[in-house]
């Protein structure tokens, strides 16, 4: 199994340094930088969006990590691509049917990024299996989505391993990345079910020492 990439979510980064932050996390070994954004209609908040985006997409050498949290992912999915995302994850809960879901995943590859497609903690993992032969990752969200700080939900564990053995059986290449209440110790139970990428904010953002906490995901 390859060691864990590691995606830290700037939502809980110190927004009047966003730019050292992001420096910081870079030279402390982050390989993606995973960008929430949140309309307050899909998710109870509202985060940054385009210009944000657009602003620091090419000011560092991260894969770009897009995570919508938004209704209508269809009218957005070109701009988030054209402002920067390497990576564009919108969720299965946002469209109407499993035709709207392909449509995005379409759009979002004719524009260039990898498709991404997350669900929430209470949508089962079955309904991404229709999916998985186009598209690049799949973000399960190990709390409700909407904001930083939250305890993991430790029901995850068992849809992560549902999920590695579905792409192992089928010999399918997306990756598997984990999002919400990700520190070492949880970190661990994840690898042990098979997670390819860790989302961690507040666990990277909020420790004494950043390279020691990325360190310690790189599992
Ligand atoms: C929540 C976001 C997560 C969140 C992770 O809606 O999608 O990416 O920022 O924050 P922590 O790691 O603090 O749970
Ligand atoms: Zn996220």
């Amino acid at each position: 199994m390859k060691t864990a990439l590691v995606a830290p979510s700037i939502l809980s980064a110190n927004f009047t340094h966003l730019g050292d932050d992001i420096k910081r996390i870079q030279e402390a070994g982050a390989d993606w930088l995973h960008f929430d954004v949140m309309d307050g209609h899909f998710v109870p908040n509202i985060s940054f969006g385009l210009p944000v985006l657009q602003g620091i997409a090419k000011t560092h050498n991260m894969v770009n990590d897009v995570h919508i949290m938004i209704d209508n992912p269809r009218e957005y999915a070109q701009r988030f691509v054209e402002a920067g995302a390497d990576y564009l994850t919108f969720h299965y809960e946002a469209c109407g049917s499993d035709s709207e879901v392909f449509e995005v995943i379409d759009l979002i590859h004719k524009y260039g990024a990898k498709a991404g497609l997350s669900i929430k903690p209470k949508t089962p993992i079955e309904k991404v299996f229709p999916f998985l032969n186009s598209l690049d990752l799949v973000l399960i969200m190990s709390v409700e989505p909407g904001f930083g700080g939250q305890s993991f939900i430790r029901d995850s564990l068992g849809k992560i391993l549902r999920l590695r053995n579905y792409i192992d059986e089928n010999e399918i290449k997306t990756l598997i990345e984990v999002d919400g209440g990700i520190n070492e110790q949880t970190a661990r139970e994840c690898k042990q079910m098979g997670v390819d990428v860790f989302v961690a904010g507040s666990y990277v953002f909020n420790a004494e020492d950043v390279k020691a906490a990325i360190r310690s995901l790189k599992i």
